[in-house]
């Protein structure tokens, strides 16, 4: 019965601190092997919610549950170290007094020293620190006791691993090594994993879910191309990317803009709403003596801009335009070196089949 079941389930969840609820109403169920990434903006409650799993902190109504077994409610109650449960958090501690082996072997519990020894020069060897194994903390750097770190929560093969920006202190050739190392690893271990992360390439990279969290409540969730794609608002759009915003407002189904008409089937006349675009899916052209291109239907009407700024990003160009009409900004990246000096006059056009329209309950100044 219970080989269905997710390997981690938790329903419901809530937590409040001081009468403010942190973690409302959160559910999530993650599979064996599968990696789900947990997003969202600084305080909305991902930590409290790696933390409640792990059993550091208690909700206050919801349940969890491991293989379909229930291992934590309000009533009942799994002890943290009972729970096979695997933790990575932000700040990770090793044991100052055992050596880089004794660290990894911590969790080892069961089989002799021979296979116990084996299986810490295994990890170590993973994570590239084997020549560290009789060293001791301090004589690490802080990325390489991470990377300890790691090798430690990974070693008793937990069921699942809740990890807590676990790569954040490895600069970035390391990071790509090291972040599809621990993958593998927890792959094969058929561990489901909750990550959190605030960077959406990580995420993307890794996740085969994507949960978006605001205010506390999980807002959006799918697989990474869904939730990219189809973003629920602009600020989901935003997660991923810089967005451009336009805004207007809807009349016979289609929102009008200096770019032309955006369809907006369904929206009723009169509602504000927010038209919303990647960067890369802005269009420039070069000025043809005071003409941009030839509109055609689907592309709108060009519109003339000033190009107020260009950066060489590495793998694209980030330019942005002052529009003639209203003063506002928007930005554009193009693939490899494309450097216009500022003031130089281009046409843009926008990507229809790119757009998000949102429609907008208040009209405010402030993006979110
Ligand atoms: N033990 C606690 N007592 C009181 N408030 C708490 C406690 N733990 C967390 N909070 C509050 O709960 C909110 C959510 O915190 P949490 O650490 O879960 O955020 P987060 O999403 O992990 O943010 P970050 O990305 O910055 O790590 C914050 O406003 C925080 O101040
Ligand atoms: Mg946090």
């Amino acid at each position: 019965m219970t080989t269905d079941a997710p390997r981690l389930e938790i329903k419901d969840i809530c937590c409040a601190f001081d009468g403010r609820r942190v973690v409302d109403n959160v559910s999530l169920r993650i599979n064996r092997g599968q990696v789900t990434c947990l997003l969202g903006p600084s305080g909305c409650g991902k930590s409290t919610t790696l933390r409640v799993i792990a059993g550091v902190e208690m909700q206050d109504s919801g349940e969890i549950y491991v293989d379909g077994k229930l291992i934590c409610d309000t009533a009942h109650r799994v002890p943290p170290e009972r729970r096979e449960i695997g933790l990575m958090f932000q700040d990770f501690a090793l044991f100052p007094h055992l050596s880089v082996a004794d660290n990894v072997g911590f969790g080892l519990k069961t089989g002799g020293k021979a296979e116990r020894r084996a299986r810490i020069e295994e990890l170590l060897e993973r994570v590239d620190l084997k020549r560290f194994i009789d060293g001791f903390p301090h004589q690490l750097s802080g990325g390489e006791q991470q990377r300890v770190a790691l090798a430690r929560a990974l070693a008793p093969k937990p069921k699942i691993m809740l990890m807590d920006e676990p790569f954040s202190g490895l600069d970035n050739r390391l990071r790509d090594g090291i972040r599809d190392e621990t993958l593998t690893i927890l792959k094969e271990q058929d561990t489901a994993v909750l990550l959190v992360t605030h960077e959406p390439e990580e995420a993307m990279r890794m996740a085969d879910e994507i949960a978006l969290m605001r205010d506390g409540r999980i807002v959006q969730q799918g697989a990474p191309y869904n939730v990219y794609t189809r973003p629920m608002d602009r600020a989901a759009v935003a997660f991923f990317s810089d967005a451009n915003v336009i805004a207007a407002e809807v009349n016979g189904a289609l929102a009008r803009t200096p770019f032309g008409s955006f369809l907006a089937p369904g929206v009723p006349d009169g509602t504000p709403v927010d038209i919303v675009f990647r960067p890369q899916h802005l269009r420039i052209d070069f000025d043809r003596a005071g003409q941009g291109p030839k509109p055609t239907a689907s592309d709108g009407t060009a519109v003339r801009a000033l190009v107020e700024r260009s950066r060489f990003m590495g793998n694209e160009s980030l330019v942005e335009f002052r529009l003639d009409h209203d003063g506002s900004v928007l930005k554009s990246t193009v693939p490899n070196v494309f450097l216009p000096k500022p003031g130089t006059v281009m046409w843009l056009t926008i990507r229809r089949d790119r757009c998000f329209i949102f429609p907008v309950s208040e009209r405010t100044d402030k993006g979110t």
